[in-house]
């Protein structure tokens, strides 16, 4: 189950958002945004993505499905998501937002003016 953080507003290009440790290995967090839901998931090998907790195949909840290496399973319909590209994997065609995330002594940043230039 994913655990969810609320989006601190913040006019800097980077904002905090919890902890590396707070998501866990294989699994996922959900930030709420002003632009909807991103899910920040974790590798097994420590490496984190953002991409909109929406499956480009009838909008399942990402953050739901199972991490294996660096996609994600939806939990709906069993589509592989990249978590790097967004692009769904093999014979499935569709793409979620991606976002540009970055990790610094162990704190998880958004760029919130990435998300604020993919505006509706
Ligand atoms: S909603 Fe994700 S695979 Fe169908």
């Amino acid at each position: 189950m994913a655990t969810v953080a609320r989006f601190p507003m913040d006019r800097a290009g980077w904002i905090e958002v919890g902890t590396i440790n707070a998501i866990p290995r294989r699994g996922s967090r959900i930030v709420r945004t002003p632009r909807g839901d991103v899910a920040l998931f974790r590798t097994e090998d420590d490496r984190v993505f953002a991409i909109d907790d929406t499956c480009p195949h009838r909008q399942g909840p990402l953050s739901q499905g199972i991490v294996a290496g660096d996609t994600v399973i939806c939990p709906l319909h069993s589509w592989t998501i990249s978590l790097s590209t967004g692009e769904a994997q093999g014979a499935d065609k569709g793409c979620v937002r991606t976002h540009a995330v970055q990790v610094l002594d162990g704190l998880v940043f958004l760029s919130f003016a990435h998300i604020a230039r993919q505006a509706v």
